[in-house]
């Protein structure tokens, strides 16, 4: 719906109206096609200002329209219409213009933004390029160069970003739509021809060509097989070298192409999934619509390692006062200058001060009175952390909410040193928490809807999609990881290497290769954990086999390889080898592959030649399998958590949707069939033995993954 109004004797007001941001939906088009045509045919209207109600201008196309088949007036001749008028129109920004909201913008004579505003053509990170005219008229206005950037990224650029650009005229921090009424008023009668941008000429960089190629081969690096960023590229280069009507058929063919592709469901699936563990719920029946969260006006953070400094950070950066505690005066020392320098890096590229005097560093514990919430992020030893919050429970307020960063220790356990353990809660960051989007809220079953709320809330304050889940070892992320690895090391035992395994997984879109980020994140990690789960050191019975623990295999070869100091990047080798301690660039290590073979030889193992396939599906179908059990224990509330974790914490390509997206987009019965095959190969790996929640969702007709959430229901009623 668009309203039309006539305000200041000769201008046309049309206000899109459809909450939340006014998106174009079938109504909003036909709305605006009409009182569009009415002000150009009304003789006593000499200038349009087009705005969005509530403050907001347009959010873009309605995406829950995608599904149906189209209705109303298309968004390309509507926009071409607002154009070729003949009368001016200004756009008046507030709050947003993303996506088709841009787009429309774009067809506009002139923009003014509210300094506030956001601005951004983000459709590739729904799989999908701008198609109303966005790829050939943003470069027409700002250059091939700058429009490339903003088309291939989607990033949204604030309103000062915009005028710098120049997709914007003006920007105030008065009334927007009062200056663009009266900037309505001063260029009525002026001509329009400069303005209409699909009659401009793009300005290029001298030599385009060379220029598109390596814009195309960074986007194939970065895009890691998405297919969006790659037609972006391709309908920009139409605008730079084609005139706008074949440029408008080569955006029209590419978007047809991407429209009904997997990537763009898959793509698609993950932003509404965004929105749908944002609903959380716990098996209690609490749930983000009844439970309140509590206001934090203080924080602080306990243990200011690698985890602590960056949660420190992410806390001064949305406005919490924080009290950072170390053990020591020297620990402490070194923390407040690393920290110290994030913010002031992070605040410089923000153009903003940095918020020093929000933080207080401290060896003190008895600092922590009068905060609402603390964060612990010291060692990962669940009898120091255990001595830590009982401290903090004498400490602190008795309303206060005792957070732990552990990634997999029992939070249970934590909250039972406590005086208040339903005011205990997980709140796992990911490496590093001032960058990294992803944080699992973990509930104990005495953890209260209030504590949860109160964590979900403060995510969100910092930025974070957060993701409530229940307590396990592990919890969602790093319990199906677990499997994930194993196998890894189970094919280097069989005969792959780790370049095979990481290529494989890099090929399907994984950032990074499983040996590639164990390298990157320090073999050191895994080994504690397995040290203290007794699978090695001194925990392991004595004349038990090197390679099997607690009745299942086990592969002792990153045990082996921390033993001989190889702990990554950090000490130079692990399953690469890099030019010096801290190095980056992973090379081949031929001592590897030689003690791979030496490995084997004393084990007596075969080496078999193992496919590109075998990688995938072994590795992916365990961490799969171990997904659908964590919905059947009722740990994630849905398909959607478990992805929404994988896609923002662990590098799963959103192209794929995410591990049960993925389940669903191979087939149910394929994965369940690849399952059996390689369970029977390999009786003695538990985690390949198909879940009884896979077997169920095949035996009910493998609904689509919206369903399944009324399966497990099934599952948990029965047991
Ligand atoms: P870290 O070893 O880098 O830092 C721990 C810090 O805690 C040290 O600076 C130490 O001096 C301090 N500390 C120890 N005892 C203390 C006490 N009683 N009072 C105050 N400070 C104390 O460890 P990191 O990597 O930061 O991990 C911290 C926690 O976060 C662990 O539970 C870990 O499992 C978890 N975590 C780690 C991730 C990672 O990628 N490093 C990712 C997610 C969670």
């Amino acid at each position: 719906m668009a309203r039309y109004t006539r305000i200041a004797g000769s201008i046309a007001l049309i206000t899109l109206k459809n909450p939340p941001v006014n998106a174009l939906s079938a109504a909003v088009r036909q709305g605006i096609t009409d009182s569009v045509g009415r002000a150009l045919s009304d003789p006593e209207v000499e200038a349009v200002v087009l705005c969005g109600e509530d403050g907001k201008f347009c959010g873009g196309a309605d995406i829950k329209e995608f599904a149906r088949p189209m209705t109303g007036p298309g968004l390309v001749p509507m926009i071409d219409a607002i154009e070729a008028g003949e009368k001016p129109v200004v756009a008046a920004i507030e709050g947003v213009a993303l996506g088709g909201g841009l787009e429309l913008a774009l067809a506009c004579h002139y923009r003014i933004a509210h300094y506030k505003a956001r601005l951004g053509l983000p459709e590739v990170t729904l799989g999908l390029i701008p198609a109303a005219g966005g790829t050939q008229r943003l470069p027409r206005l700002i250059g091939v160069p700058a429009a490339l950037d903003l088309i291939t990224t989607g990033r949204h650029v604030s309103a000062h970003e915009a005028l710098k650009l120049g997709i914007v005229d003006r920007v105030t921090d008065r009334n927007t739509l009062e200056l663009a009424v009266e900037f309505a008023k001063s260029v009525s009668g002026q001509p329009l021809a400069p303005r209409r941008l699909s009659t401009r000429q793009p300005s290029c960089p001298t030599d385009l060509d060379s220029f598109l190629e390596g814009a195309m081969l960074r986007v194939r690096q970065r895009a890691r097989g998405a297919i969006a960023p790659v037609a972006c590229v391709q309908a920009v280069r139409a605008a730079a070298t084609l005139p706008f009507s074949q440029g408008m058929e080569q955006e029209k063919e590419l978007m047809a192409s991407l429209f009904t592709s997997a990537q763009a469901r898959a793509m698609q699936y993950c932003f509404f999934s965004q929105r749908t563990v944002g609903r959380w719920s716990m098996p209690s029946g609490a749930r983000w619509d009844n439970s309140k969260a509590q206001p934090i006006h203080k924080a602080a953070v306990i243990g200011l390692g690698t985890m602590g400094r960056g949660i420190a950070v992410s806390l001064v950066q949305a406005g919490i006062p924080v009290v950072a505690v170390e053990m020591e005066t020297k620990q402490l020392e070194v923390a407040k200058h690393a920290v110290t320098s994030i913010l002031e890096r992070e605040a410089q590229k923000r153009g903003k001060e940095p918020k020093l005097g929000l933080i207080h560093f401290s060896i003190d514990l008895q600092d922590l009175r009068e905060v609402d919430l603390v964060i612990e992020a010291v060692f990962e030893d669940m009898a120091l952390k255990k001595q830590v919050f009982r401290e903090l429970s004498s400490v602190c307020r008795p309303n206060a909410f005792l957070c732990t960063n552990t990634s997999s220790l029992d939070v249970n356990q934590l909250a039972a040193a406590t005086r208040m353990p339903e005011l205990v809660v997980g709140m796992h960051f990911f490496a590093p928490a001032h960058v990294m989007k992803l944080l699992e809220v973990v509930y104990g079953p005495r953890s209260s809807p209030v504590a949860v709320a109160t964590a979900m809330q403060l995510g969100k304050r910092l930025g974070k999609v957060s993701v409530a889940v229940g307590n396990c070892h592990g919890f969602v992320g790093n319990r199906m990881l677990m499997p994930y690895m194993e196998q890894s090391v189970f094919l280097l035992e069989e005969g792959a290497t780790p370049e095979q395994v990481d290529q494989a997984l890099e090929e399907f879109g994984f950032p990074m290769g499983v040996f590639r980020v164990s390298d990157l994140s320090g073999l050191d990690v895994g080994w504690k954990v397995r040290k203290g789960l007794g699978l090695t050191g001194p925990g392991v019975a004595p004349g038990e086999s090197a390679r099997i623990r607690q009745g299942r295999r086990y592969c002792p070869l990153p045990d082996l390889l921390c033993k001989q100091g190889r702990l990554g990047q950090k000490t130079g080798k692990g399953w690469y080898l890099y030019d010096k301690p801290g190095g980056r660039v992973a090379k081949s290590d031929p001592w590897l592959h030689n003690f791979l073979e030496e490995y084997r030889s004393q084990h007596g193992l075969q080496a078999h030649p193992v496919s590109q396939q075998e990688v995938l599906e072994r590795c992916l179908y365990s961490l799969i399998n171990e997904g659908f059990r964590i919905l059947e224990d009722g740990i994630a509330a849905g398909p959607e958590d478990i992805d929404t974790i994988y896609v923002f914490g662990y590098g799963w390509p959103p192209h794929r949707g995410g591990p049960m997206f993925h389940a669903g987009a191979v087939g149910l019965p394929t994965v369940l069939e690849k399952l059996e095959h390689y369970s029977q190969a390999h009786p003695d790996i538990p985690q390949l033995q198909p879940s009884s929640l896979l077997r169920r969702l095949v035996t009910a007709g493998s609904p689509p993954i919206h369903k399944w959430r009324e399966v497990v229901k099934t599952v948990h009623s029965q047991l």
